[in-house]
């Protein structure tokens, strides 16, 4: 039983390091030459690198970025490494990846460093060839914000951090490709709010950091309703401020929020009149939703007049017979006076 194991085993390590072999990335490369390569794997760390290196094999499954001063991923500094797993710093490798007691998702998730730099922008789509991708650490950069397409392709990513940027806003949607997110870092940035429109809908977060921001509570009400769908959360951390205090992420009651009101729909009205020209009224509430918790109320008029025309008139019309000068006379004199009403009322209820 122990001899067959250990024959599988060997068997196994054997053909693992011939593939190793056979697919070896040289650090020959013009750019690469400084690295460390080592199968398919390439640290180029603490080289005061100014941009990433342009010709990256394809078949690296390891990029390792670290304390460079690297300021953008472009559009195409990334592309075709559809292999890359991780890119990964080898005091990482070394230290956390074959400790006892680490999980075992740690050690074998390959993942992506770029710490340590100064990547203020990046561009759409810089990241959409990573389908293998897995990790990927931004930590210690100078991002700003978060748009929607910088993170677009990234299916199989399971930890995001970006902690220590500059992010102050997140688009809509810029998570929507991450429907393998797990675990999402942002501590120490310059968020206000964090939006749920972000996220993949079937994002299913283990863990969630949001500590170091500026977040106002009433401004991520959406936030709040979102996250008791998120179940299988068993970490989530952060502070929001209102009402002059700080509470919580976990704990902050959104009921006590303002809520502005929202007009309703307008009413479609009827015709003034049943033939010929006359004026129809279209009304609207403020109550889709009404303004509550001293929210703002809906601001414009409640009511609308539009002219309209019921057709023709004919003898079968009521008032047919009198002079149309006369009919007209009397239909100018009745508009006038529901102008008046109209704004009196407009006047009262918006003031
Ligand atoms: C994008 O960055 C790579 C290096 O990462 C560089 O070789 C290439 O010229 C850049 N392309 C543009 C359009 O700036
Ligand atoms: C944080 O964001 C606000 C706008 O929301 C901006 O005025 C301020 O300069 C930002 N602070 C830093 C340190 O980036
Ligand atoms: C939580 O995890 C379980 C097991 O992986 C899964 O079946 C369930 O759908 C998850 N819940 C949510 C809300 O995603
Ligand atoms: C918050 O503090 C400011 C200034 O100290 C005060 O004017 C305001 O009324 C307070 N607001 C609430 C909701 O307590
Ligand atoms: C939030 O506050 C409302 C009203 O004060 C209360 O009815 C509700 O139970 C609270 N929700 C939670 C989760 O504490």
């Amino acid at each position: 039983m122990k001899i067959g194991t250990m024959l599988f085993k060997t068997i196994a390590v054997l053909t693992l390091s011939i593939l190793k072999e056979g697919y070896a990335v040289p650090c020959t490369e013009p750019g690469l030459t400084m690295c460390v390569c080592r199968g398919t794997e390439i640290y180029c760390e603490g080289l005061n690198l100014a941009h990433i290196p342009s010709n990256i094999p394809k078949i690296t499954t390891v990029l390792s970025f670290q304390v460079n001063q690297i300021s953008a991923i472009n559009a195409t500094s990334l592309s075709g490494l559809t292999s890359l797993k991780r890119i990964v710093s080898s005091t990482y490798q070394c230290s956390t990846a074959f400790t006892k007691g680490v999980p075992l998702e740690r050690q074998n998730t390959w993942h992506a460093l770029f710490n340590a730099n100064k990547i203020s922008s990046i561009d759409a789509d810089a990241f959409s060839d990573l389908q293998s991708l897995e990790l990927l650490l931004l930590e210690s950069n100078k991002i700003k914000s978060i748009d929607a397409n910088v993170l677009s392709g990234l299916t199989s990513l399971k930890t995001l951090r970006l902690d220590y940027n500059d992010i102050s806003s997140i688009e809509d949607g810029a998570f929507s490709d991450l429907r393998s997110l797990s675990k999402l870092s942002i501590d120490r940035n310059n968020l206000t709010t964090v939006s749920a429109n972000v996220f993949n809908k079937d994002v299913d977060l283990r863990s969630l950091s949001l500590r170091g921001n500026p977040l106002v509570c009433c401004a991520m009400a959406d936030f709040f309703e979102w996250r008791p769908s998120q179940n299988n959360i068993t970490y989530s951390s952060g502070d929001c401020t209102d009402f002059n205090s700080t509470t919580d992420i976990n704990s902050f009651n959104v009921s006590k929020c303002p809520i502005d009101g929202q007009w309703g729909a307008w009413s479609a009205g009827t015709c003034s009149v049943t033939c010929g020209n006359g004026i129809r009224y279209r009304n609207r509430r403020c109550d889709s939703p009404p303004s509550s918790n001293n929210g703002q109320d809906c601001i414009g008029s409640s009511t609308l007049y539009v002219l309209c025309n019921s057709g023709v008139c004919t003898e079968s019309c009521k008032g047919s017979g009198k002079k149309p000068e006369s009919k007209r006379m009397k239909t100018r004199k009745w508009k006038s006076y529901q102008y008046r009403q109209l704004n009196r009322r407009g006047d009262t209820r918006n003031k």
